[in-house]
């Protein structure tokens, strides 16, 4: 079984990019704790990040009969991105909504996500530990943990 992790803009420079919002955790560092995690699991992971919208719904489309959910963290495009939301409700497959800090509690603007209504979830202001929390949840959601 395999989730994949995938990851929007400018989250590649997660560790300098305002560590005081986001913490001091590389989106490397995030990945071998998705690995470490995946292995205690026993499930597979997939784990990207690009900074292009299309390339997120292409890795969406994908995902389609190799991964058994996914776990995004659609950064900014979270608040405007109706392509991914209808890639979300096209794939038939379950998503979890991520983000490291809390977006109910910053600008307004950010309190509007297109994922959350076709998310079967939303995990947010944990920081690197929502990558986790979020695995766990995901198996959750397909029944193999009570
Ligand atoms: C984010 C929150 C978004 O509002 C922001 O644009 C990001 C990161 C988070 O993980 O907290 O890029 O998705």
């Amino acid at each position: 079984r395999s989730f994949l992790i995938l990851n929007g803009p400018n989250l590649n420079l997660l560790g300098t990019r305002q560590p005081e919002v986001y913490g001091p955790t590389t989106l490397a560092d995030i990945e071998a704790m998705c690995t470490a995690r995946a292995d205690d699991l026993g499930v597979s992971i997939v784990f990207r990040q690009t900074n292009h919208e299309g390339e997120l719904v292409d890795a969406l489309h994908a995902a389609r009969g190799v991964h058994a959910g996914v776990i995004l963290n659609a950064g900014a495009y979270t608040h405007t991105s109706v392509a991914l939301m209808d890639a979300i409700s096209s794939i038939m497959l379950p998503v979890i909504e991520l983000h490291l800090s809390n977006i109910h509690a910053r600008e307004e603007f950010r309190t509007k996500s297109y994922i959350a209504p076709v998310a079967i979830g939303q995990i947010c202001g944990f920081g690197a530990a929502g990558y986790t929390l979020a695995m766990d949840a995901l198996l959750t959601y397909l029944g193999d943990m009570s």
